[in-house]
């Protein structure tokens, strides 16, 4: 099997199946030893539809990547082609036994490995694991299974979810995925650090006075509105794709690239997190807000959002770590839907330069004279250093300037989906980019002080227009660290 012919037919991912009203609860991947050459693809869900039905909804949503030589409509014809669906019950053995026979006559007597892609509500996971382990799972090869976060609410249900698969399934069946880590700059971070040496050295206290991680969505929460306000953004966002992208921003030098290696590693900056505290978090709920002679709803005004829900849609906060490498440096997260727009990033700003000789020659924001690194993991994937720069010409004037590294300029060749890099990873048994339980334990940890404390306490949400910025709140937030979100200055490409 090679990475590039598996790469070379893809299915968008299921957050854009979701969003598109798709119903595909989960997917069930048959691969025979040799793939792709070998290997049968099954629906199942409830709800009752034909193998053709099936096909056609996949069709919808299937982007091919091909060499010169082969031919685009063949080829999806090809996997389509293997694509089949089996309706049944979650809970049900029987149902499960009959997707069972169906597999296996298409496995013949070849050995077999089964993939099992669980993209279904938490209350159901343990059902599903329990009736498919006993009922549908591999004789002769591996069985997996990838499960999709939520990964519980708090600590308990996370543990209590956790104890509950073990009961069927093995730590190393279990792919936990956080579908960042499969984002291209995620993965770009540790190459970054580790193998440039005019990053490293500057990757402490010593140097950097904040990191921001930034997650911004410009549409609300639009028909989601049942699984988001039992979650939240906190839980939605924060606890797992911005946390993930701070450990692996911050860990020590693995001692390899090996998965357990980076996971240690990652599982030491989370148990090193200072406890959250209330007083570091801000929360906002979006609000209607009418634009351009358009109406944009608010959020609780979306029929599957109960009444008066306080459920924030926006979360900033301050967290620390408490080792010698990052002590008092503030890492800044942000996430928030129905904001002016749809981003991701990580902006890294460095000290001021002591004694900085060119002070005057900025004019008066003294902050202009800090480097700045920015990671910009979506859209328009980049990387940039702002630098101070002399402008040409007579006389000493200063301006900033970015070394960029524009990845559509510079690799022209589309950037595989994150999932389709985790799917790949999943069957290749390649265990770096998805999430350890510890990692899971330590993470909830984090987060599950804080939670409860804002539920218990019935915080109420700053109320932001749809399409805004978020709450000011994050501002002074932000100002209480003498930190200042985002841009300092000078151009953004
Ligand atoms: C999911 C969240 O994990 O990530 C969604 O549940 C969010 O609320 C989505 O919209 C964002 O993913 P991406 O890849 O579109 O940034």
């Amino acid at each position: 099997m090679t990475r590039r012919r598996l790469a070379s037919l893809s299915l968008e991912h299921p957050a854009t199946l979701r969003r598109r009203r798709y119903s595909l609860p989960f997917l069930l991947f048959t691969m025979k030893v040799v793939f792709p050459r070998h290997f049968s693809i099954f629906g199942y869900a409830r709800s009752k539809m034909t193998d053709a039905e099936l096909r056609d909804m996949v069709s919808k949503t299937l982007t091919c990547r091909i060499d010169k030589r082969e031919n685009c409509s063949e080829k999806m014809e090809e996997f389509l082609k293997r694509c089949f669906y089996h309706s049944g019950q979650y809970d049900s053995e029987e149902d499960f036994k009959e997707l069972g026979k169906k597999i296996k006559q298409h496995e013949g007597p070849r050995v077999s490995n089964h993939l099992f892609y669980l993209s279904i509500p938490p209350n159901i996971f343990l059902d599903v694991v329990k009736c498919a382990s006993k009922s549908a799972s591999s004789v002769s090869g591996w069985t997996r299974v990838i499960v999709e976060k939520p990964f519980g609410r708090d600590s308990e249900s996370s543990a209590a979810l956790t104890k509950g698969l073990k009961q069927y399934l093995t730590e190393d069946q279990i792919f936990r995925i956080d579908h960042y880590l499969g984002k291209e700059l995620v993965e770009n971070l540790s190459v970054l650090r580790f193998s440039n040496l005019v990053f490293e050295p500057l990757w402490s206290r010593q140097y950097i006075r904040n990191v921001q991680l930034i997650f911004s969505e410009d549409f609300g929460t639009e028909g989601r509105g049942g699984y988001f306000d039992s979650y939240g953004i906190i839980r939605d966002i924060m606890q797992n794709h911005l946390l993930q992208i701070l450990a692996l921003f911050a860990m020590e030098t693995p001692i390899s690239l090996e998965a357990e290696d980076i996971r240690n590693e990652k599982v030491k900056v989370l148990r090193s997190m200072k406890p959250l505290r209330l007083e570091d978090v801000v929360i906002g709920q979006y609000k209607s807000h009418t634009k351009g002679g358009i109406t944009y709803p608010g959020y609780t005004e979306d029929k599957t959002v109960p009444k008066g829900s306080l459920t924030p849609t926006f979360a900033a906060a301050a967290l620390f770590i408490n080792n010698a490498r990052w002590d008092g440096v503030p890492f800044l997260m942000k996430a928030g839907k129905a904001l002016h727009t749809k981003q991701a990033e990580i902006r890294v700003q460095f000290r001021h330069v002591p004694g900085n000789l060119y002070k005057g020659s900025f004019g008066t924001d003294l902050d202009r004279a800090t480097n700045e690194l920015v990671i910009r993991v979506q859209p328009d994937e980049g990387i940039y250093l702002k630098i101070n720069n002399k402008i040409p010409g007579l006389g000493m004037r200063l301006d900033r300037s970015n070394l960029n590294l524009h990845y559509a300029a510079r690799y022209p060749k589309e950037i595989p989906d994150a999932y389709e890099r985790l799917l790949l990873d999943a069957i290749e048994g390649e265990r770096r980019l998805f999430i350890r339980s510890d990692e899971l334990d330590a993470a909830w940890e984090l987060f599950t002080p804080l939670l409860k404390e804002l539920e218990q306490k019935r915080m109420a949400p700053e109320l932001y227009p749809y399409g805004s910025r978020g709450p000011v709140g994050a501002h002074y937030l932000a100002a209480k660290y003498n930190v200042r979100w985002g841009d300092l200055g000078g151009s953004e490409h």
